[in-house]
């Protein structure tokens, strides 16, 4: 398929990023070139998400543009993959009768197929141009994961980052999929179907050829990562090779591992990668379940130097009732609890999540438990969001959206402020340390912004050049993720540091970053060591 230009936008979580960048190099190796352009570009597909009403309004102002552009007459492909495609199903098709291609996130292997049926023909019926798991995506999760075509897609996944479409330096890796949690405001476990654990070989290998390909920074990703857990043997493909796996129930999960069984938990997982991949010099991990925040993980990550001490563990509310409303499976106690925990083995640890404001039958009382919680608990960040009603969720079904736009929004501006608060003693706390920054990007200081200090600093992105008006700075991230801003030593080239870990002491402070001057120029990424065996 030479000479098609494709042009995709990718919307939500970092498991759309990585679905993306699974797609793109899928795409390129069929021929496909990739566009920043949507006006350049035949095919144009969106990779949605569902977890708020915003979001998918943000794609429907996007669908809406496309398909007037398509009824002028301009010939161009239009596809909508991901988690709107099957939470909104042929429904979306008939509100849009100039969408061309719908694919689930858990059909992404077919869309070469897809797109061909839809060039082919313009005649191509709704079936052949269409594939979502549907009412699939739960019940034959067990079939599924042994004849998992997703698992090609992850293992077929292109190394080279110009193909793959991302840094060379950070790189996502997919351990579970899935999610089996059912929080009851939250639609992932219908989009994303149940939870699948893939192979620890599999991961290993994954990370591996990362690492050749010059990763040095790795990203674990699932919706429940710190829940995973593989059983040895309990799923074989036909030729008798480890299988993606169902998630265990919440018996098996806690329990002793069976005798004569052999289980890679998320501790063993997390050190075999370290000991196993040298070359991954920071190896991080999203998004974890507060509730399955065992002490193993936690000792792991301590005697492990290359694991980032970094949690984001979502507390979502500081209300036991409202917890419980949410199905989270835990209190506020027992939240802190695990806080408490990690920073007494992790001391250095930073923890962030996520809050949501407004539920249905939020109090003030409930809410000021979450303040409480945000005020007390020493939160780098968290994401607040206020309540958004999902279609095919538990809350939606049992609770009225009792809480007004504008008390969500008045919660929401409230608690932002604390969390500012919070934040800003957070980084106060490292001034003077020198910790080791991986720089990211060459940044743009405007002359307008006022020196570091209280007022939040934005940066303008500028491809690694300095303006005449503007300072040039470096901006990176800690292993904990606090965001550092350095100034480029005189006569050096700032886009030389990109990609590289370099020690920085630390000087001011704000809510949103640190910043600070490198003390030893350029550290050379860690050496590649022999490979260890498998
Ligand atoms: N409304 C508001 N926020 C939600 N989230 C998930 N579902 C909803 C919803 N229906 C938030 C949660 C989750 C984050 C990814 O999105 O805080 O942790
Ligand atoms: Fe959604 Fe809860 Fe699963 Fe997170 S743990 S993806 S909030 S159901």
């Amino acid at each position: 398929m030479s000479n098609t230009t494709v042009y995709l936008e990718t919307f939500g979580c970092q498991m759309n990023e990585l679905d993306s960048e699974l797609v793109r190099g899928q795409l390129s190796t069929l021929g496909y070139t990739f566009t920043d352009n949507p006006d350049a570009a035949q095919v144009v597909l969106f990779n949605t998400c569902s977890v708020r009403e915003h979001a998918e309004s943000k794609v429907y102002s996007r669908l809406g543009i496309v398909s007037e552009r398509k009824l002028a007459g301009e010939n161009i492909l239009l596809g909508v993959l991901g988690c709107m495609a099957e939470r909104d199903g042929l429904s979306l098709l008939q509100r849009f009768p100039q969408l061309d291609i719908m694919c689930g996130p858990g059909e992404l292997d077919k869309l070469p197929a897809l797109i061909d049926a839809a060039r082919r023909s313009e005649a191509a019926t709704a079936a052949e141009r269409t594939a979502l798991a549907g009412n699939r995506t739960r019940r034959s999760a067990v079939l599924s994961a042994v004849q998992d075509d997703l698992e090609t897609l992850d293992l077929s996944r292109a190394f080279d980052p110009i193909v793959a479409g991302r840094s060379a330096f950070a790189a996502q890796v997919r351990i579970t999929r899935g999610c089996n949690k059912f929080c009851t405001y939250c639609v992932v476990p219908n989009t994303r179907g149940a939870e699948v654990h893939r192979p620890p070989d599999h991961i290993i290998d994954e990370c591996r050829k990362l690492a050749d390909a010059g990763a040095i920074e790795i990203t674990l990703l699932g919706q429940t990562v710190n829940h995973y857990r593989y059983e040895h043997g309990a799923a074989v493909t036909i030729d008798g090779r480890e299988a993606a796996q169902i998630g265990p129930g919440l018996a098996a999960f806690r329990a002793a591992i069976p005798v004569g069984k052999r289980v890679t938990t998320f501790a063993h997982l997390l050190r075999r990668i370290h000991d196993e991949v040298p070359a991954i010099a920071r190896l991080r991990f999203v998004t974890s379940y507060p509730r399955d925040f065992g002490r193993d993980i936690l000792e792991t990550m301590r005697d492990c130097p290359r694991i980032c001490r970094y949690l984001h563990a979502p507390a979502q509310s500081g209300s036991d009732r409202i917890l419980k409303l949410m199905n989270r499976g835990y209190t506020r106690g027992e939240y802190e609890a695990f806080a408490a925990q990690a920073l007494d083995i992790l001391p250095d640890a930073t923890i962030a999540g996520d809050f949501i404001v407004g539920f249905p039958t939020e109090t003030d009382e409930d809410f000021e438990a979450s303040c409480d919680m945000v005020r007390t608990l020493p939160f780098k960040n968290n994401f607040i969001f206020k309540y958004s009603p999902r279609p095919g969720t538990v809350a939606i079904e049992r609770f009225k959206d009792d809480i007004s736009n504008q008390v969500k929004k008045f919660r929401n501006n409230v608690l932002l402020n604390l969390q500012t608060q919070t934040s800003a003693r957070v980084h106060a706390a490292w001034i003077s340390r020198t910790v080791d920054v991986l720089v990211e990007e060459v940044c743009t200081l405007r002359d307008a912004q006022p020196t570091f200090g209280s007022v939040e600093l934005r940066w303008e992105q500028n491809a690694g050049k300095s303006t005449q008006t503007g300072r040039t700075t470096l901006r990176g991230r800690t292993a904990g993720d606090l965001i550092v801003s350095m100034d480029t030593p005189p006569g050096a080239n700032a886009s030389d540091f990109v990609g590289k870990i370099t020690p920085v002491l630390l000087q001011q402070s704000s809510a949103l970053l640190l910043h600070g001057v490198l003390t030893a120029g350029l550290v050379a990424p860690p050496m590649r060591l022999a490979k260890a065996p498998i």
